[in-house]
């Protein structure tokens, strides 16, 4: 889904690691010669993985590597709520909003989430762990209210379900899951 975020301006230079370099190149030659600029929205996704959030000079780099013009990268990063152009936690709750889930009580799940954690929507907590975002529809309509988190869905979530997830996410034993 879309958002108009503005992606923040650093100096700072972007590393990427030589996994994430393979894995990009990997990405980029599932394309036909010419056509390896549609490897774009992947090689976000990569970034973000490894990185945590698309910076100024991360869009740059992947501009570098496929060959084209920033403005290319910023209209697609810029485009996607699920792209991070600014720092985030480690675990990025990001609810469904839309109908179907508000239905369901999506509006209730964000209130009590950002009083659990004491933030609000488009806040990290201080130890860095937790972001509180809204999203449009994620496609599971008829299995909300649910978050995404690293790839992962969690639906049909209670108050209770939602308490038990961020005490699981704490001690780090859910895994992401597949890129
Ligand atoms: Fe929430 Fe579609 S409306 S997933």
């Amino acid at each position: 889904m879309s958002h108009t975020t503005q992606p923040i301006r650093t100096t700072e230079p972007v590393n990427f690691s030589e996994a994430l370099l393979g894995k990009m190149d990997r990405a980029i030659q599932q394309f036909p010669e010419g056509k390896q600029k549609s490897a774009i929205l992947t090689l976000l996704h990569l970034a973000q993985a490894e990185l945590g959030w698309i910076s100024v000079p991360t869009m740059d780099k992947i501009a570098e590597i496929l060959h084209i013009q920033a403005i290319e990268v910023y209209e697609v990063a810029t485009f996607y709520t699920m792209f991070h152009l600014e720092p985030v936690g480690k675990y990025v709750f990001e609810v469904c909003r839309t109908g179907p889930c508000m239905l369901v009580g999506s509006d209730q799940l964000i209130e009590h989430i950002g009083q659990r954690l004491n933030i609000g929507v488009g806040e990290t907590t201080e130890d860095g762990l937790f972001t509180l975002k809204t999203a449009e529809c994620l496609g599971g309509c008829g299995y909300g209210p649910l978050l995404q988190c690293r790839h992962r869905f969690h639906e049909h979530l209670t108050p209770e379900k939602v308490d038990a997830l961020i005490e699981q996410y704490r001690q780090g034993t859910i895994e992401p899951g597949a890129l």
